[in-house]
């Protein structure tokens, strides 16, 4: 009896925890709906998106935070780490309709600013240079799409719908509606429209070195055409 009594108490607070999270988080949940395809089960996606528990803990930790409460918001962000692999400093500031999509590699830095309906993928940082104090992590609008493992370092401004291509390093400010993509970071279109003149065909970089050989070789040979010359005179004068 008293062992029915207790399962019972955890299935009553199991789903009282299910309905809060999907009252709460309501925005979060139809967000993985609207933008991971494979996203298909209500109840899969409450309990095994790594993305949705690591926002849960996170509003948890930034109310703690607020309240100034030493240890637990970073105990607490931690431990969520631990479980989802995603990092947020509880200090971070972030908007509603977040979707973490994968979450393994995630790191959110203290000063981060994030807007409304964003989506990160795996590997992405919001990190600081490393020379940085006080504001230190960048500055998401709303719509902002990172794709996987790009980073975005220091103080910068990402505008409303921009998207950060896969892997790129993004360290300067990125004007609303377009799209950066590369190291370092390089828009290559805005309001929908290419960008001229960039190339991002990395294979026909200029190589320096190759051409300061092929400069010098250059003057070998024409330096070795005058001594020739010079040989063929002075027999003809002879
Ligand atoms: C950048 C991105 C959002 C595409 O944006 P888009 O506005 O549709 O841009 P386009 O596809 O027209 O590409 C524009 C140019 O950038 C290049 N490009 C696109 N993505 C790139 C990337 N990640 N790195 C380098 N160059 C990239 C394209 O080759 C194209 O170059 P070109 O003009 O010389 O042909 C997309 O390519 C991307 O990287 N998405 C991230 C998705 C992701 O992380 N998925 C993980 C799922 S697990």
């Amino acid at each position: 009896m008293i062992l029915l009594t207790f399962i019972l108490c955890i299935l009553g607070l199991g789903l009282i925890y299910l309905v809060l999270v999907s009252l709460v988080f309501r925005k979060e949940i139809k967000a993985t709906f609207e933008r991971d395809p494979a996203a298909t089960n209500f109840l899969e996606v409450l309990l095994t998106y790594p993305g949705l528990s690591a926002i849960i803990f996170y509003r948890l930790a930034h109310k703690l935070m607020q309240i100034h409460l030493p240890f637990f918001p970073r105990f607490i962000s931690q431990f969520a780490k631990w479980l989802t692999g995603i990092e947020i400093h509880p200090g971070a500031m972030i908007g509603e309709g977040l979707f973490i999509d994968h979450g393994m590699g995630v790191v959110i830095g203290e000063t981060s600013i994030i807007g409304n309906n964003v989506t990160l993928f795996q590997g992405v940082t919001l990190g600081g240079t490393g020379k940085e104090r006080g504001k230190r992590h960048p500055t998401l609008g709303n719509n902002v799409v990172v794709g996987a493992g790009a980073k975005i370092l220091g103080n910068v401004n990402i505008g409303d719908n921009v998207q950060i291509g896969a892997n790129a390093v993004v360290i300067k400010d990125v004007p609303p509606n377009s799209t950066a993509v590369g190291i370092p970071g390089r828009i290559v279109k805005k309001e929908g429209k290419k960008i001229p003149g960039v190339s991002l065909d990395h294979t026909s970089l200029p190589d320096p070195i190759a051409q300061r050989l092929d400069r010098l070789q250059d003057e070998i040979d024409h330096i070795e055409g005058e001594i020739k010359d010079y040989h063929e005179k002075k027999r003809w004068n002879k």
